[in-house]
């Protein structure tokens, strides 16, 4: 607390309390452990107060006054639990049910639902007034997404999380008074509007109004299934964001104990994505240096965040030539696994099946691109959000904090600390600017950390200096961001060589496919744990991975080589017309 800041004295339940000026009475209240109900609400956006179930009683109000809006003032005082107040959210939480299609038993959101959470704590066991939800069908249009409308209690969460974070505002609300609902533009499915699929709106959700596609059963399926060989890989970010769900601290790393439960799970490889995202490095370092010593186009702009891409794709399309053609990590891996492994392990590649554990619902949708695979098949044949591995690890009664650590199998299991940066905004950038300057210099690097691209800060800009010239770099998350350094690329007026872009906020961390609850200070927690993880690995650069170089001597040849440019890269394209899915 600054100490000049001007403090204000209140009561809250009759307790004594002195907060900031400018508090919130809802953060003063947390100070002393209440916790005012809240549904519109959510700590990193900012204060819509429509739902009014924050309603407290002040003395000398006539009116009941919104917690999450109103600021303290000096002698104020609060009563947050008075029998006013109690009715009021009680009849609020009842207005919404009557408008709510309570199938909570086969809702994705059961058990972790805030509506469920707070009819509970309100004791309200049946509602007790007439149904007037109107029975729409779930909105299942597309790889990432779906969407159910009658579980929509009209928060304005997935409003604001599109528009103030992502800068695309693909949701609104539409219709008036008690008609009012939250849709798309002429109600058209999401992936026919600008939405690129990133998943932010199902990750502030309350309810099961929009959640990520479930491909569990799929995955259930395939393990039963005795003529497949089911290899799983993991992604970086997963690892430290896993534990949440399970009581661990936010940020706490089970890498180790999510091994086992994978195994236990019945996968036959638990395989890492890091091994992909260091493949990823050595391709799109090379790549950056091609351009940079032959007059390609610049700035390069990575391309492992699929949200990402598709914005470039729907947004900017004349820039595409700028998105490295490098493929993401995950199905970098996929095409990996189903050439060089399947050779190895005396396998046909339609007998595999690769699972891919993603922090992003996005990821779904990049898996079923037409271009990642070759020959009748893909490269990652089912994503699952972390969400969706939570589902399975419970499903089969494991908890992460309590079982024994496990190594990932070989061959492609074996990382860098390069490839654990990844999950974080500018991790990327660090990890090529490893390998770009070793193998530009001849020298070894001295310092590994390139503090200016780490933090959450939204756009960082940096200089590296290599021999005969500088490169100039800049990291930006979430779209909003993006957008600004686009306009300028577009413009042709971008000062960059370099730019790492990663559509969620604080980049894998803070993906559209984490656990439920993940907020920005979070996101920070399971930053730092990536950079402890990176740390403490005894080989912290892609290129000196022993595992990389054998599938380049035995398998790829060169980076950016012949078999490397079939399996590893692709291209992108406008989408000028709707995406069509089989
Ligand atoms: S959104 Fe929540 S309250 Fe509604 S059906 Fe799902 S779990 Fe139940
Ligand atoms: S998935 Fe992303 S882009 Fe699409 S509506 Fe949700 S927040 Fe907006
Ligand atoms: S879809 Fe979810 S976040 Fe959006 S308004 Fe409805 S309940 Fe709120
Ligand atoms: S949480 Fe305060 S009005 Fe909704």
């Amino acid at each position: 607390m600054n100490e000049s800041q001007e403090m204000v004295k209140l009561t809250i339940n009759n307790i004594p309390i002195e907060v900031p000026k400018g508090t919130k009475i809802m953060q003063a209240a947390k100070v002393l452990g209440i916790d005012i109900p809240h549904l519109c609400y959510h700590e990193d956006q900012r204060i819509k107060a429509h739902c009014r179930l924050c309603s407290v009683e002040v003395t000398g109000k006539k009116r009941l006054l919104a917690a999450c809006s109103t600021e303290v003032w000096e002698g104020m005082d609060v009563h947050t639990d008075t029998q006013i107040v109690r009715d009021t959210q009680v009849s609020i939480l009842q207005l919404m049910l009557a408008n709510h299609h309570k199938d909570c038993l086969s809702c994705p959101r059961n058990q972790n639902c805030d509506l469920q959470r707070l009819c509970s704590r309100f004791n309200i066991l049946k509602s007790n007034l007439p149904s007037v939800v109107k029975e729409v069908p779930r909105i299942e249009t597309n790889p990432s997404i779906v969407r159910d409308p009658s579980k929509c209690i009209r928060c304005g969460r997935c409003i604001r999380a599109c528009k103030d974070v992502q800068g695309i505002a693909a949701l609104t609300y539409a219709g008036r008074s008690s008609d009012i609902v939250v849709t798309t533009a002429f109600n058209k499915p999401m992936e026919e509007t600008d939405c690129i699929l990133c998943g932010q709106c199902s990750l502030v959700c309350p309810t099961g109004a929009i959640v990520e596609k479930d491909d569990t059963q799929k995955v259930l399926d395939a393990l039963q299934d005795n003529t497949k060989h089911v290899i799983v890989q993991v992604a970086p970010s997963v690892r430290v964001a896993l534990g949440d769900a399970f009581g661990l601290e936010p940020g706490a790393i089970v890498t180790g104990q999510m091994v086992t439960a994978l195994k236990l799970l019945g996968f036959d490889k638990v395989f890492d994505t890091n091994f992909g995202a260091d493949l990823t490095i050595m391709e799109e370092g090379h790549e950056f240096l091609h351009r940079l010593n032959n007059g390609g186009v610049l700035p390069m702009m990575t391309s492992c965040s699929p949200g990402w891409v598709n914005y470039m794709e729907k947004h900017f399309p004349t820039c595409i030539n700028h998105l490295s053609s490098a493929k993401s990590p995950m199905s970098m891996f996929g095409a990996i696994a189903k050439t060089y492994y399947a050779k190895q392990a005396g396998l046909k590649p339609q007998e595999i099946v690769t699972v891919s554990i993603m922090p992003c619902t996005a990821k779904k949708f990049e898996a079923s691109r037409p271009e990642m695979g070759r020959d009748g098949y893909r490269d990652v044949d089912v994503v699952l959000t972390t969400r969706e591995l939570i589902k399975l690890i419970k499903y089969v009664g494991l908890s992460i904090g309590q079982l024994p650590e496990n190594d990932f199998d070989s061959p492609l299991g074996l990382s860098t600390g390069a490839g654990a940066i990844f999950g974080a905004t500018g991790g990327v950038m660090e990890a090529a600017l490893r390998t770009v300057y070793e193998k530009v210099t001849g020298k070894t690097l001295e310092k590994l950390e390139f503090m200016d691209v780490r933090g959450f800060e939204g756009i960082k800009e940096a200089t590296v200096h290599l021999p005969g010239r500088d490169v100039h770099i800049a990291v930006a998350h979430t779209l909003k961001n993006a957008r600004l350094i686009m306009e300028q690329v577009k413009k042709g007026t971008s000062p960059y060589d370099f730019i790492e872009i990663m559509a969620c906020p604080g980049g894998c961390i803070g993906g559209g496919g984490q656990p439920i609850g993940t907020t920005n200070a979070i996101r920070k927690k399971r930053m730092a744990a990536l950079y402890e993880i990176d740390k403490a690995l005894p080989i912290r650069k892609s290129h000196e991975n022993p595992d990389i170089q054998t599938l380049y001597q035995n398998f790829l040849g060169e980076p950016l080589g012949e078999k490397a440019h079939e399996l590893l890269h692709t291209h992108y394209h406008q989408v000028d017309k709707p995406y069509t899915f089989n």
